[in-house]
């Protein structure tokens, strides 16, 4: 299966975002993966909408919006507006997880659900077919630079499995390196956050490579 990376930009620096998301551009990433973070539903805050749209204006990236929020109902259309590609909400937080689903397919973006670690797959069993993208959240959500669960892989493997031939993403977000990439991977993810592996390495261009397999 074809391995789709998302630099997460919440490694990078926040004061040269732009050089930051031109870097990972240039070295062939497919999308952006980008963190928002309510400081309600996570211990954090991040960025909104404004960051987005700025963003957008000089890069044509596949934005991976990745909302950590406890109202994502509230702030879907501002990022499908702002020019994100991909809307994830969080199952946890969405009260009406089907209903945001098909809104931001509506809308013409991609829809994607979220889950933290200690939530069962079960939650998106009656979602499957609105769904574009799950996300499994390898580490629990909040910050970067946190270590993989090894109990994640497992995860990942049983909801290729139930998907089947459905053609669902499934996304993997949080300690992932390029020593765990391979048991990720094989267990069935496709898309691959990777945010201090990239921006943390000594050069990441590189380390983007790296991930693609382009360079060893
Ligand atoms: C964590 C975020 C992740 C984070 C991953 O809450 O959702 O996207 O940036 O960072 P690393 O790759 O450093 O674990
Ligand atoms: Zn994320």
């Amino acid at each position: 299966m074809y391995i789709k990376l998302s630099p997460s930009i919440l490694a990078a620096d926040y004061g040269a975002l732009r050089e930051s998301v031109r870097l990972v551009e240039r070295a062939g990433a497919d999308y952006l993966h980008i963190d928002v973070m309510d400081g309600c539903f996570v211990p954090n805050i991040t960025v909104g909408p404004p960051v987005v749209k700025a963003l957008r204006a000089s890069s044509s990236l596949i934005f991976d919006c990745h909302l950590m929020v406890a109202e994502p109902d509230k702030y879907v259309d501002a990022f499908a507006e702002a020019g994100a590609d991909i809307i994830t909400v969080h199952a946890e937080a969405a009260r009406h997880l089907q209903r945001t689903l098909s809104h931001i397919r509506s809308l013409g973006k991609r829809a994607g659900a979220a889950l933290n670690p200690a939530t069962d797959i079960s939650a998106l069993r009656y979602v499957l077919d609105d769904l574009d993208m799950a996300l499994i959240m390898t580490v629990n959500p909040g910050f970067g630079g946190q270590k993989f669960i090894p109990a994640m892989t497992k995860k990942v493997a049983d909801l290729r499995a139930v998907l089947g031939e459905r053609k669902v993403d499934i996304e993997v977000d949080g300690g992932i390196t390029l020593e765990n990439l391979g048991e990720i991977t094989s267990a069935g993810a496709n898309v691959i956050v990777a945010g201090s592996a990239v921006y943390r390495a000594e050069d990441p261009a590189l380390a983007v490579r790296r991930f693609k397999g382009l360079e060893k």
